[in-house]
């Protein structure tokens, strides 16, 4: 018997997590599926089945030289899983995607031993959300990434039986320590796990995870049909001394809440109470991810309440959050965000770009989700929230175009040479007696497949996906923000990558889209107006580099 869904008289079908581990002497080879030793009747059946037998016996027959399917094993592996998808169109060449199968959250996020590391919500079973453990990229340089081994996975009998879920990376008197989720049954509940190395490979859990093993009693967290307490997600700091703990939450009389704990030594935690909570009908049910960043004159909470990512700036003082602002951080695909301090005191901030595309056209393409570009996010001098793509990124360009201005008239078009997919563009437009001004990426030489980003008169930025691509499946709607008070003339700058179209306006208000072109030529960039001339000035384009090293 190699693994097995019962345990003694305890059956364990829930335990989707339980991939491999070694009792005593023996090597024990689980499965994140089910399975069935019955007559084979059934197709999926019998085919996680011969799936799980040709594994096992090539793995024991031959360790290390015969991987399991979708089992990385270490870097080289990582590498060929990689290579394997490069023909893919779609797949993103300069943002931090996983080697294949599924990413979803931007996790532990750390300038550590002079190299940056990134981790994310990351199941190596395939390209869904399930048995999640902590994937890790590393980079010098913020924008070239290796790929490394898994750095958490669900221990079977731990507190994390059904996923290692998100949290942060604190410096603990220089021990790297994660605070992260456990998931296991209806309980999610915060775990510690300390690094042995300064590469931050190797991770040892705490023995008594969960750190914090119940839910505050007041005010009640809302209990839902699957999980006692939605209660999750952390951001952690020190101050004064003290270690400070956020941990995202929803009210069983209110909206999602971020919840403030503290500690002396990260493991005992004292719990303080919200130190903000929202309206459920303006704000979410649920707060996950929420993060405290530091701008000195102001703080910003933000919180991603499952369809957005909300932000709040005001002053954050004893445990409580006095709101002056709000506003949303990205009006398209961009979910749960996490930030990294540099050295120079910057603040880099990276989100989970999801798929917009269905289900099993995610299991044909072999993977899943996306990490955005590291923005950088500051207060302006008006005191509103400045997002600005990382200085770093200038590091990937290539071939470039420059135009110092372009006067276009009613109905005119005007094609850039560059034709790319993976590629940095920057201009200000002006609309003069236009109602709009369309810049169309991946866009075929027929315009058959093309997206317009349109700046309108109306003070509009628009992704519009109606002819994005050929597809029957393929989404079709627009997304929108409104670019007012900062639009006049409106400064664009958008990062295309594959799937991926990331607007920046006037380094204020962004819009992450994703769309995917079915034709190999989806490669033209042009600009045209619509109903009027307009002028668009000091245009680059560069192709970019890709950030992988194989
Ligand atoms: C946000 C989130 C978190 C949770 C993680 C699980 O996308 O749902 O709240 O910790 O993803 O993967």
């Amino acid at each position: 018997m190699l693994a097995s869904t019962a345990r003694g008289d305890h059956e364990a079908v829930t335990e989707r997590s339980v991939v491999s581990w070694q009792p005593g002497a023996g090597r024990v080879v689980g499965i994140g599926s089910a399975l069935s030793f019955r007559q084979p009747t059934h197709d999926v059946c019998r085919g996680n089945r011969e799936t799980l037998v040709a594994d096992a016996v090539s793995f024991l027959a031959d360790e290390g030289s015969v991987p399991l399917t979708g089992r990385p094993k270490g870097s080289a592996t990582l590498s060929a899983m990689r290579e394997r998808l490069d023909d893919d169109p779609h797949r993103p060449g300069y943002h931090v995607s996983p080697p294949a199968n599924w990413l979803n959250d931007p996790n532990g996020l750390v300038h550590w031993n002079g190299r940056y590391h990134v981790f994310y919500q990351y199941n190596p079973t395939g390209p869904f959300h399930g048995t999640i453990h902590w994937g890790h990229a590393v980079s010098d340089d913020l924008v070239h990434w290796e790929d490394r081994p898994v750095a958490l996975s669900p221990s079977p009998d731990g507190p994390d039986r059904d996923g290692c879920w998100s949290g942060c990376t604190v410096d603990d008197d220089g021990v790297a320590t994660i605070l992260y989720t456990g998931g296991r049954g209806t309980a999610q509940l915060p775990c510690l796990a300390t690094s042995t190395d300064d590469s931050l490979t190797s991770w040892v859990k705490d023995p008594d995870n969960p750190v914090i093993d119940e839910l505050p009693a007041e005010p009640e967290v809302l209990r839902t049909e699957d999980w006692d307490g939605e209660f999750r997600d952390h951001c952690v700091w020190r101050e004064d001394g003290v270690w400070h703990q956020l941990i995202g939450a929803g009210m069983e009389d209110g909206g999602g809440a971020a919840l403030l704990y503290v500690s002396t030594d990260l493991r005992e935690w004292e719990y303080r109470g919200p130190v903000l909570t929202g309206d459920r009908d303006t704000a979410g049910t649920v707060w996950e991810c929420p993060e405290l960043l530091d701008f000195g004159e102001k703080q910003l909470l933000h919180v991603s309440n499952y369809e957005d990512v909300v932000y709040f700036l005001g002053q954050y003082a004893d445990g409580e959050f006095a709101v002056e602002q709000r506003g949303r951080l990205d009006h398209g695909d961009f979910y749960a965000p996490q930030s990294m301090w540099t050295d120079d005191g910057r603040t880099l901030t990276w989100g989970w770009v999801k798929e917009a595309r269905d289900i099993g056209a995610q299991w044909d393409a072999g993977w899943s989700g996306s990490l955005s570009v590291p923005r950088e996010l500051s207060l302006a001098e008006d005191g509103g929230l400045r997002q600005r793509p990382a200085p770093a990124l200038t590091e990937l360009r290539g071939n470039g175009d420059h135009r110092d201005e372009i006067r276009l008239r009613a109905g005119g078009c005007h094609e850039l040479d560059v034709r790319s997919r993976q590629f940095e563009l920057q201009a200000t437009v002006q609309l003069t007696d236009a109602d709009a001004v369309e810049l169309r990426v991946l866009e075929t030489p027929d315009g058959e497949e093309r997206t317009p980003i349109r700046y309108t008169a109306t003070s509009e930025v628009v992704v519009d996906r109606t002819q994005a691509s050929t597809a029957p499946e393929a989404t079709t709607d627009s997304q929108r923000m409104t670019v007012t008070p900062y639009d006049a003339p409106l400064s664009l700058h958008v990062f295309v990558d594959g799937s991926i179209v990331e607007v920046f306006a006037n380094e204020r208000r962004c819009l992450t889209s994703r769309v995917y072109p079915e034709r190999t030529d989806a490669t033209g960039i042009s600009l045209a107006t619509v109903g009027g001339s307009a002028t668009v000035t000091d245009l680059d384009c560069w192709e970019l580099d890709s950030a992988w090293r194989s």
